[in-house]
């Protein structure tokens, strides 16, 4: 079964349809890259993918237990936040619960804490942060706001 399935999905912003019975499948290990002119549709067809917006007609199915990321077209980053933070940020789920793992606050269930941090591969999220800075060759320590356009 594919990871997401996306059928016969209708789009409109007034007349012009961006989405005209489009389907999609993406099956696990695979790359896509989506080409086309500006204003076409493609970052509303991968808002429909991310589940951020609705299509006007159409389902998406997902494999139980995906996740998705959407990282967007022009990100808002905190200016003085470090680069390491907001890498971090695609773990945010990850990262919190281990906090409130480590916390041990009374009236937590720790089983199903650890349960979930173990499916987010949350006792391991630095390392991973820090892999991905090191293969693209990021500081972690420098802000944001020193970035270039293109390095951010
Ligand atoms: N929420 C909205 N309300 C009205 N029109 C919208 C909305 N979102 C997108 N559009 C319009 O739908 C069309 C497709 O926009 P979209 O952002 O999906 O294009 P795109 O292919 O990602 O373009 P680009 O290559 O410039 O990023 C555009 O004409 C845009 O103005
Ligand atoms: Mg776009």
């Amino acid at each position: 079964m594919a990871l997401l399935t996306l059928t016969h999905a209708h789009l409109a912003f007034g007349h012009v349809p961006l989405l005209d019975g489009a389907d999609f499948s993406l099956e696990a290990g695979e790359r896509v890259g989506l080409i086309g002119r500006n204003g076409t549709g493609k970052s509303s067809l991968l808002k429909i993918l991310a589940g951020l917006e609705r299509p006007d007609d159409g389902s998406l199915q997902l494999q139980s237990g995906v996740r998705i990321v959407y990282v967007p077209q022009e990100p808002v980053f905190s200016e003085a936040a470090t680069v390491f933070d907001t890498v971090a940020e695609g773990v945010a789920e990850a990262r919190a619960l281990r906090e409130r793992f480590e916390a041990h606050a009374p009236g937590d269930d720790l089983d199903a804490l650890q349960t979930r941090l173990e499916a987010l591969g949350g006792w391991t999220w630095e390392q991973r942060v820090d892999e991905t800075l090191q293969r693209l060759r990021l500081d972690p320590a420098a802000v944001m706001g020193s970035l270039s356009g293109g390095t951010r």
